[in-house]
């Protein structure tokens, strides 16, 4: 039995701000992001715009995508770290939005990473034969949680949402080939929030040693693509698309410099929406959906606080 994706839907905000429109007392300039992020524009959840309510939207527009009916999902897996409460998980409140009332439904924890690693999981329970036809969604809404006066933060990070149906299916040669995930807790205070529940009794902002983050995106992305070519016995050329997550245009810069990749074949998309965190791959997955959907090796490449690092081999 494999993973096939069958579907996907992306929601965005309906507001955008461009670098030039940020607040003039956050003495950045257009020049400054762009040259060091490749960021333009970011999309920020205004009021009524929620992760719950950006994930049922792309949720929907996946399984319309899938010719799915909701009653038919038994899996949804929502790999967030800005849910709309503290419980119940954000996966419940896109489940009962969408009319599904039966199966499981829960959020996973890995930041940057959680879209890779809620594919992981769903793909788990559909190798066990625990489920038949999931739901894998990466959603965030850090526009929340920045602290909005420093500027080495608060340009970086947009709001979006992405959902890909993955349908259990007979195919030996077709589908979900392979996915990873790690983590090591040892770099917990690269990337973190000063705060939490059982903490200071609140989110807190993003806090971030960037260079730190960056070295090591670099070194994870090149070590998990490796990690999948030898995996499924290809080299470099055998990829038709690599979409890895996009928190820096040059940290992909530097992974097309050391993998030898055509960049042809690498989407960058961090220009419109700067880093969406957990709904990044699914938004650049969509950027491309011609071409993922029409067959090829697709990798996916992630990497998020924690630090925390996936990487999957889709095959259609
Ligand atoms: O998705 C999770 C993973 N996150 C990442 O992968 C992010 C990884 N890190 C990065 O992308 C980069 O490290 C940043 C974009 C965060 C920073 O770029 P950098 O080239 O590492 O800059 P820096 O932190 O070394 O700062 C260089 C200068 C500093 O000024 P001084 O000390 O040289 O005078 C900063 O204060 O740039 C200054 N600076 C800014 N200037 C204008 C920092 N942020 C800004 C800003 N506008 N927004």
């Amino acid at each position: 039995m494999n993973s096939v994706p069958i579907g996907l839907g992306v929601a965005l905000p309906s507001r955008c701000i461009t670098n030039t429109e940020l607040p003039k007392e956050l003495n950045t300039s257009d020049d400054w992001i762009i040259q060091r992020t490749g960021i333009h524009q970011r999309y920020v959840a205004g009021d009524g715009e929620t992760t719950a309510s950006l994930s049922t939207e792309a949720a929907r527009k996946a399984l319309a995508n899938a010719k799915i009916h909701p009653q038919d999902v038994d899996l949804v897996v929502l790999g967030t770290t800005t849910g709309d409460y503290t419980f119940p998980a954000t996966a419940v409140i896109v489940q009962k939005n969408l009319g599904i009332s039966k199966g499981a439904a829960f959020d996973i924890s890995a930041a940057c990473s959680g879209f890779v690693f809620a594919l992981d999981v769903a793909d788990s329970y559909i190798k066990l034969g625990k489920a038949r036809c999931a739901l894998v969604i990466g959603a965030d809404t850090y526009s929340r949680i920045v602290d909005w006066s420093d500027r080495s933060t608060c340009v970086l990070f947009g709001d979006g949402a992405g959902a890909l149906v993955i349908q259990a299916q007979e195919a030996q040669n077709r589908g979900l080939m392979s996915c990873s995930i790690h983590s090591d807790g040892n770099y917990s205070r690269c990337l973190l929030t000063s705060g939490g529940v059982s903490t200071t009794g609140s989110a807190g902002s993003i806090k971030m040693f960037g260079q730190e983050v960056f070295k090591f995106a670099v070194e994870k992305f090149c070590e998990s693509l490796t990690e999948q070519l030898i995996n499924n016995h290809m080299t470099i050329d055998d990829v038709d698309l690599l979409i890895p997550h996009q928190a820096n245009s040059r940290i992909i810069q530097k992974l097309i410099e050391i993998s030898g990749i055509d960049e042809k074949k690498v989407l960058i998309n961090i220009s419109k929406y700067a880093n969406t965190s957990a709904a990044s791959i699914p938004l650049a997955l969509n950027d491309v959906r011609n071409a993922f959907f029409s067959g090829g090796n697709t990798m996916l490449l992630s990497m998020g606080a924690g630090f925390t690092w996936g990487s999957a081999l889709i095959r259609l």
